[in-house]
């Protein structure tokens, strides 16, 4: 990931513009570590200064709101570096090629999908896409087809967003997120086919697997009836595991086959045969239509606080549900009535991170795009109690 170290950097004067970047303030914590909120092409980065070691500082976008397009986040790391003066020790910001920072029309947030996604035509998904081949080439016989690949790799979705402006491809749209949770955004009965291939066996921590009996029942709800879930793999593990959730169903159409030759190998794929494994297929063909369900808000604030009362009782602690937790990290300070504070939150096995961001004692979620899942609404009714509790 983009990022570089320095010796010192020069104080800015805030706010302050160096060519597309604003950098609009700046807040900092207790354990002396830095954010620096950048604004470019009308969306908002923070830019991450921690001390690398006695000497040395490191600077990288955090995580939180780090973009799937590295190169936008190198561009804003550039302008940083140049408007603080900084010499670089070490970095790999400045590319070799000229920078290409177009943020591609194909590239979606999940906001997207949860409040604006309309269904217009089949759609197809392909889970864990890594070097695209296989998408590319689906999407490219299938025209008519709404292709969607999720990944969370972001070189990975760079690479296919890439080829998808080079091969004049534009029925693939592409989100960079958990796919274990992605289905619940999508409208019942719309999917013909799920791809699943080759997905981390994940043998020693299984409940990372992207195929559980969660993932098993939303695919059929969103699949129309015939559609099919289709998972490609090489671990014998995995494929018994799969099977093993797909025969816990009452009623299921399951079809097996081992070593079927596709049109096109992945990379994965190419892999394994070269290592002369076994490869096996579990295709699950749904039967039956699914009843509508609601969309997927997302979830907001109305609180005006004190903000100084939250900051003289704030201490770094976890608070746990009966499934999910909500970890409350760090506190920045801007000024003496605006700071942000890190959250990591969600179920036990898989969360999220983001800011609590009170400007002027008006506290909101940053970024704003903390969508209203069962596990969400859960962690975000234990953090306005937890606030109310700071401030009253
Ligand atoms: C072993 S690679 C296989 C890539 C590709 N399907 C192939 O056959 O070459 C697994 C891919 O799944 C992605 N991945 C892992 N967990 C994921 C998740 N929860 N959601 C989306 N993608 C995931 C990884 O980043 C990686 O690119």
């Amino acid at each position: 990931m983009p990022n570089f170290q320095t010796y010192v950097l020069k104080p800015l004067t805030y706010p302050c513009q160096h060519n597309d970047t604003c950098f609009e303030c700046e807040a900092i914590s207790a354990r002396n570590n830095k954010l620096v909120v950048a604004t470019t092409k009308g969306e908002t980065y923070l830019v991450r200064v921690s001390q690398k070691d006695e000497k040395r500082l490191l600077i990288k976008g955090d995580k939180v709101t780090r973009p799937s397009q590295a190169s936008i986040l190198q561009k804003v790391l550039m302008d940083f570096r140049d408007v603080s003066e900084a010499t670089e020790i070490c970095s790999n910001i400045e590319p070799k090629r000229a920078l290409h920072v177009k943020r591609s029309p194909f590239l979606k947030s999940i906001d997207f999908f949860a409040s604006r996604f309309e269904v217009t035509q089949e759609i197809w998904i392909e889970v864990g896409f890594g070097s695209g081949r296989h998408l590319l080439h689906q999407a490219k016989k299938h025209p008519q087809i709404q292709f969607i690949g999720i990944e969370i790799h972001k070189p990975s979705i760079e690479q296919v967003l890439k080829q998808c402006e080079l091969q004049h491809i534009d029925n693939i749209l592409v989100l960079d997120y958990d796919a274990r949770l992605f289905m619940e955004f999508l409208p019942s009965n719309c999917v013909g086919k799920i791809f699943v291939h080759f997905p981390v066996p994940w043998d020693k921590k299984p409940h990372r697997r992207v195929m559980s009996q969660s993932f098993i029942d939303e695919a059929l709800r969103v699949l129309i009836p015939s559609g099919q879930l289709e998972l490609r793999t090489d671990s014998p593990l995995y494929f018994e595991f799969s099977l093993g959730e797909m025969l816990k169903l009452s009623k299921a159409s399951i079809h097996i086959k081992k070593n079927e030759a596709l049109e096109i190998t992945s990379k994965y794929e190419d892999r394994w045969l070269k290592m002369e494994k076994d490869i096996y297929d579990v295709t699950l063909v749904n039967e039956a239509f699914s009843p509508p369900i609601p969309k997927v808000g997302t979830l907001k604030f109305s609180q005006v606080i004190d903000f100084q009362k939250l900051c003289q009782s704030f201490k770094e602690e976890t608070i746990r549900g009966d499934s999910f937790f909500v970890h409350f990290e760090e506190l920045y300070l801007i000024d003496a009535t605006s700071g942000l504070i890190r959250i990591s939150f969600g179920a036990n096995e898989r969360n999220e991170k983001c800011y609590i961001w009170i400007k002027n004692g008006v506290v909101s979620y940053f970024p704003d795009t903390v969508l209203a899942t069962q596990n969400n609404i859960n962690a975000d009714k234990l953090i306005k109690e937890w606030i109310n509790g700071l401030c009253n």
